[in-house]
């Protein structure tokens, strides 16, 4: 960051994110692998950041890497089925010693505070305790998993009243039975309980491997930033095909995960590449964020606009009225003819807008005020909104759209309309003409197709 400018904008995007986060439950999600390396310590520092900004967090870690190092070590061989280890009372000794080792690491880099920062005797208090509540996994192609187990139970209550205290949760992969068994579980299986038990808002994987592309519209390398629960369902399902791209199982397995969570109420999934430092910060706090998110329902849309929409309107269309591009409308008129105007609408934010003025009389319509954030350009959007108003045009029975310019004329005749005089306006409209602003004048005549 150069300059104080670049500062005060960075800090002005990122501060509704805080405010949106601030008492929100997210659950976390981390494999062993994770932990052995050096930058585990600055994830942890982002831990203690989001904690600090009043985000209520549960961390769900692994410990696949440090349970075989310690069966290696111990020279016992145990057996796979469909990819689950077998946990027999041996192993299971193994894997008590290494989850009980990982979970107190992490326990104590969570206490360290942020070194060589204001906060850095803040001592975020960390709460563990036996919230999750297991039963065997049973018998797979006739091979018995042993205490190879799943989650049948969260204490939610039990973990919200810790929430409640500020404390962070960590959970490790480990459950417990009524009966006093101990299984062994996954990380992926624990961390997406907990998320449904508690509702949460959020529920992130950190990944091995996971490569989001800039155009959701293009699959063909990588997976695309944002997901519904059902592109997540097709992209599954394709994932077998010679020509799809190939995700490791990790990412279908944390995906398969996402589906279950999204599809009972948890708001969100994220899933992201452990190995990108900040990456969580950089997932929560920026708009576009660098990983994958699925949610049940897409999160663009093109809607009617509401009077709390003036304000996202004036921010898109302010710096397009002072360089002159469009007409100049102040927030008192946009409130009075807000309900004109059509949005273009990503994750609570206005990125497009345009209008739709009728004069019945002469059977027509003018598009108006037309606009994308420009960071948001050549996507197709302004098409998709374009297209949005000229079907509200002929459902209201018009068939003659036409537009003012001074920017866009060789955008509007793309999209089929056709240079005109003022004098072929409206009359109301020709009175209103600006004749020193000289705008091109469009006209588009509007089949049912559409
Ligand atoms: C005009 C505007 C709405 C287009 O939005 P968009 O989301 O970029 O449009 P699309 O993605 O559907 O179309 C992109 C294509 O149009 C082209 N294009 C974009 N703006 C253009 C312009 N002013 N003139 C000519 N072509 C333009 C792009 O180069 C791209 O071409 P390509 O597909 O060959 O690469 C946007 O540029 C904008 O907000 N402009 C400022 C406001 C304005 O002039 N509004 C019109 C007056 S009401």
């Amino acid at each position: 960051m150069n300059t104080s400018s670049e500062f005060v904008s960075w800090f002005r995007s990122v501060a509704p994110y805080v405010n949106a986060f601030r008492n929100k439950t997210f659950v976390i999600g981390f494999s062993g692998e994770m932990v052995t390396e050096e930058t585990f310590v600055n994830f942890i520092h982002d831990v203690n950041l989001l904690a600090s900004l009043g985000v209520r967090l549960t961390l769900v870690h692994g410990a696949r890497p440090q349970i075989q190092l310690r069966l290696d070590e111990s020279q016992q061989d145990t057996l796979s089925v469909m990819g689950m280890r077998v946990t027999d009372p041996a192993a299971l000794q193994c894997v008590k010693e290494s989850v009980g080792r990982v979970h107190h690491e992490i326990a104590a880099l969570l206490s360290m505070g942020l070194p060589n920062s204001p906060m850095a005797n803040a001592s975020i208090r960390v709460a563990s305790g036996n919230f999750v509540t297991a039963c065997p996994y049973g018998v797979i192609q006739g091979v018995d998993l042993m205490h190879t187990g799943k989650v049948r139970k969260i204490n939610a209550a039990a973990i919200h009243s810790r929430l409640e205290q500020g404390e962070v949760v960590l959970i490790s992969p480990l459950g417990y039975s009524p009966t006093g068994e101990i299984f062994n579980l996954t990380m992926e299986n624990v961390a997406t309980e907990v998320a449904i038990a508690l509702h949460a808002e959020k529920l992130i994987f950190l990944l091995d491997a996971i490569d989001t592309q800039v155009f959701p519209e293009d699959q063909s390398n990588h997976l695309p930033r944002e997901l519904t629960v059902a592109d997540t369902r097709l992209l599954l399902a394709n994932a077998a095909s010679a020509t799809a791209y190939v995700m490791p199982d990790s990412t279908q397995l944390a995906m398969q995960c996402a589906i279950k969570a999204c599809g009972m109420h948890v708001a969100r999934t994220h899933l992201i590449s452990r190995h990108n430092d900040g990456a969580i910060l950089q997932e929560l706090f920026t708009h576009h964020g660098i990983g994958c998110m699925i949610s049940q329902e897409p999160l663009r849309s093109l809607r009617n606009a509401r009077i709390d929409d003036v304000g996202g309107i004036l921010q898109l269309i302010e710096p397009l009225e002072a360089e002159g591009i469009l007409v100049r409308r102040g927030r008192e008129l946009l409130e009075i003819e807000i309900d004109r105007f059509t949005v273009f609408e990503h994750d609570g934010v206005i990125l497009g807008c345009a209008a739709l003025y009728p004069f019945p009389e002469e059977q027509a319509c003018e598009l108006a005020c037309l606009a994308i954030h420009p960071r948001y350009r050549d996507q197709g959007h302004g098409n998709r909104l374009l297209q949005h108003i000229e079907n509200k045009a002929i459902n209201q029975g018009i068939h003659k759209l036409f537009v003012l310019t001074t920017h866009a004329t060789h955008w509007f005749i793309e999209h089929g309309f056709k240079t005109a005089t003022p004098t072929e306006l409206p009359k109301t409209k020709q009175n209103l003409y600006n004749y020193q602003r000289r705008s091109k004048v469009l006209i588009k005549h509007l089949s049912a197709q559409s």
